[in-house]
């Protein structure tokens, strides 16, 4: 890429923060996405620390205002009351069922991706002597603890180690085939099923969405949840969809390790983090490393058994330090046959498989802060090679069809195309493509 080319993708990514910027948080997108999102907020903090550090911090302090007594981090906040262009707003949610949900902000009655650990450290990193960024990081270590406390206690039943997910939404993956079985086991009435309009397909094509009848589980799910006050134990009996996803679980891994790596320098107790830790990363390769699939796999709780396809949570490990030599190996060959074979990386499913959909969401397409994390861990691994072209196919994806949410993955289909696909002007994308520039 050409030092033109790099320039002006670094001015899209600051006009675009500047775009979503909304008084103390960022909004992933201004029409399709019109709130504060938990693990959007994440990324897109370490972009923000390269122009306003104080910015970076105060998106985070936002976010974790909406934090509940249990420890939840909700997946969205619901800042204005007033925006009318997103469904399920903060009414149909109705968190407030649970008594811990703080009245304001609003927010939603689930969780997503934890990756705040690893943000705050990445941020520490880039700016260690930074005494408002040390005093910041003193004050949120504690709270973020006590996210990952709630996973441990409220979403872990067996007490493995492995927290559960019962909305396909906590896992950020939305519509990936990997929930389509555990999903098909809610039985729909739909006199039952409140009357709704979806929104999102009025705003972005439908054909690159969920589909009607996956939104109608999304709903049948909100419901149970507030039925369930949203209590995590009182879920963990009774949901259709109980699922130990593997990202989420190797994003959990990832920053336990980095608040562990915080913990003295912070002054900050760290015996129940390693206590976790330990548990997890056992439990993580005990029970979802996949011998069939030469990767990680997603556990169903309710189904007992490993969910058995091939798709980016399966690799996402490479992040956390989890796999051993013998298994990183296999992650990365994967990787490389798929570069191979023309396709740019990472493609979210199993391209092989009748389930993959190039352009639908999560069932195919390429995901920029999915490239970012992989690129990390590859380089963690010294596969140098695999983590530049996991780096230079997301700058070609951007350069070429703009900042979108995510991207076409074969490379004879892209070529063909004028845009991305989804939310235009994102705001994670544009975190993913600056924060990568700048990794060598
Ligand atoms: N991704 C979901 C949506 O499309 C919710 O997080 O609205």
């Amino acid at each position: 890429m050409t030092d033109t080319q790099l320039r002006q993708l670094i001015e899209g990514s600051k006009a675009i923060l500047l775009e979503n910027w909304k008084e103390g948080f960022t909004v992933p997108t201004k029409n399709l996405y019109p709130f504060q999102w938990n693990w959007d907020s994440g990324f897109v903090s370490l972009v923000h620390s390269y122009f306003f550090l104080f910015i970076a911090m105060l998106l985070l302090d936002t976010l974790f205002k909406g934090q509940w007594e249990n420890g939840m981090v909700p997946h969205i906040l619901f800042h204005s009351e007033n925006e009318t262009t997103y469904f399920p707003n903060y009414d149909f949610w109705n968190s407030n069922v649970n008594q811990g949900a703080p009245q304001k902000p609003k927010s939603s009655g689930i969780t997503q991706p934890p990756v705040h650990g690893f943000i705050l450290e990445n941020l520490l990193e880039k700016f260690h002597d930074n005494e408002e960024l040390l005093a910041f990081a003193k004050d949120i270590f504690p709270k973020i603890v006590h996210f990952h406390r709630f996973l441990y206690t409220y979403r872990d039943p067996n007490q493995e180690g492995l927290f559960f997910i019962y909305h396909p939404w906590e896992s950020g993956r939305d519509n990936s085939p990997l929930w389509d079985e555990s999903l098909d086991r809610i039985q729909i009435d739909r006199s039952k099923l409140p009357t709704y309009k979806r929104k999102d397909t009025s705003l972005a094509d439908s054909s690159e969405r969920p589909t009607d009848d996956q939104y109608d589980r999304y709903v049948y799910l909100i419901q149970f949840g507030k039925e369930n006050q949203y209590d995590g134990k009182a879920i963990a009996k009774e949901s259709p969809v109980l699922i130990q996803d593997s990202m989420m679980n190797a994003i959990l891994i990832k920053s336990n390790q980095s608040l562990i790596n915080l913990a003295d320098r912070l002054v900050m107790d760290k015996a129940e983090l390693e206590e976790w830790q330990q548990q997890s990363i056992k439990s993580y390769n005990d029970k979802l490393w996949s011998d069939e699939l030469g990767m990680y796999a997603c556990y169903d709780m309710r189904g007992g058994k490993q969910i058995p396809f091939k798709e980016i949570g399966g690799i996402s490990p490479i992040y956390a330090g989890i796999p051993d030599k013998q298994k990183a190996d296999l992650l990365a060959k994967y990787l490389q046959d798929l570069h191979d074979r023309g396709y740019y990386l990472c493609p979210s499913f199993d391209v092989d498989s009748p389930l993959f959909d190039s352009k639908r969401y999560w069932r195919g397409p390429v995901w920029p802060q999915m490239n970012w994390m992989i690129h990390m861990g590859l380089k963690e691994y010294g596969y140098e090679g695999l983590a530049k072209i996991v780096k230079s196919d997301l700058l070609e994806l951007v350069r070429t069809l703009g900042f979108h949410e995510y991207f076409e993955p074969e490379k004879s289909l892209a070529k063909k195309l004028s845009r991305g696909y989804g939310g235009d002007s994102f705001s994670w994308t544009a975190s993913s493509v600056l924060d990568l520039i700048h990794s060598t």
